[in-house]
């Protein structure tokens, strides 16, 4: 039987993580990476593509309602921009940290997005879009979260992050449906 090794912490094959850790031109990918990065980028791009056309959404509706009464409506369609903006942000960011590009083509990107643009003039209508639009969020970031499984912890971590702010977002636009 093998001595326990003192110096060593118990469950940790020192040998093995120096060995995965050796190829630097991957960055913070390493050889024990257990996830399909191929498909991972495919999915974060699909979702990158999905925040900006939620963010050029909620845009459009922030600077398009008008009337006194709407303001706290317009206020909420701000923050809910910002935060889609933010969520662009982090998942552009994975993608280059999983050695993939960030595909910010304004000419596909429609088609490329799971959630759609909308073009109505009246609040309501605005807001029943929105509410649309997160549930799709939150239901392709709950399939991504499912596919991606135990394979990659910091994608599965980040994607669960967003997921939960669409689910407060598809609360906000519920409360103001009429
Ligand atoms: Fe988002
Ligand atoms: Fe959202």
């Amino acid at each position: 039987m093998a001595e326990s090794n003192p110096t060593q912490p118990a469950g940790i094959d020192r040998e093995a993580v120096r060995a995965a850790a050796r190829n630097l031109e991957d960055g913070p990918v390493t050889a024990g990476y257990k996830g399909d990065r191929t498909a991972v980028i495919k999915m974060l791009n699909e979702a990158l593509a999905t925040e900006l056309v939620c963010v050029l959404r909620y845009k459009r509706h922030y600077y398009t309602v008008s009337g006194l009464q709407n303001g706290p409506i317009k206020a909420e369609f701000l923050e809910h921009a910002t935060e889609e903006q933010e969520h662009a942000d982090w998942l552009a960011e994975r993608i280059v940290q999983l050695n993939g590009q960030p595909d910010f083509n304004p000419a596909t990107l429609l088609d490329r997005s799971h959630a759609e643009y909308d073009g109505s003039e009246d609040v309501q209508s605005m807001i029943r879009a929105n509410l649309i639009a997160e549930r799709v969020a939150i239901e392709s970031y709950r399939q991504m979260i499912e596919r991606i499984g135990d394979s990659d912890p910091t994608t599965r971590h980040l994607l669960i992050k967003i997921m939960a702010v669409e689910e407060e977002h598809a609360d906000d636009m519920r409360d103001l449906l009429e």
